[in-house]
């Protein structure tokens, strides 16, 4: 039911933890299924993703995302890393069971919301950057979120 990728991440995550003074945290969750995931940013002055950790108290397949997303917006700008979306998580894990496609979204959403936090301590505005939500449960605007 899952891929060799998603079982590595799982029993494998990598960034697992919390960055201490970091530059921007995200927390979402979804009021469904209880699952709740945090992602921190340290972010250097030309807006480059140098550092970033996460902490998801949910199930394997959010682990799993959590862990693949990390490594997604690592090295890349705030710019590029808006553009991570839950379909590239999914694609990067060689796919999600269906009915684990909304464990994605948490991770997208986490990131935006880190993205969120970093701009707002920094007073700037990062085009392109919708405010996040903190429960993706009432989440309406994704292409695969019809698995509800
Ligand atoms: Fe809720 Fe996976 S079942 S995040």
């Amino acid at each position: 039911m899952y891929t060799k990728k998603v079982m590595d991440h799982f029993s494998n995550p990598r960034n697992m933890g919390e960055i201490e003074n970091a530059s921007g945290i995200g927390t979402v969750g979804n009021a469904k299924c209880g699952d709740i995931m945090r992602m921190y940013l340290d972010i250097d002055e030309n807006d480059v993703i140098q550092d970033v950790k996460f902490k998801t108290f949910g199930c394997g397949a959010a682990v799993a995302t959590s862990s693949v997303a990390t490594e997604l917006v690592k090295g890349k700008t705030v710019q590029e890393a808006i553009k991570v979306t839950n379909k590239a998580v999914v694609e990067a894990l060689d796919g999600l069971p269906p009915v684990k496609v909304h464990c994605s979204l948490l991770a997208e959403e986490a990131i935006h919301a880190a993205l969120w936090d970093y701009a707002e301590k920094k007073g700037i505005k990062i085009e392109g950057l919708k405010k996040p939500k903190s429960d993706i449960h009432d989440h309406h605007d994704h292409e695969v979120e019809e698995i509800y």
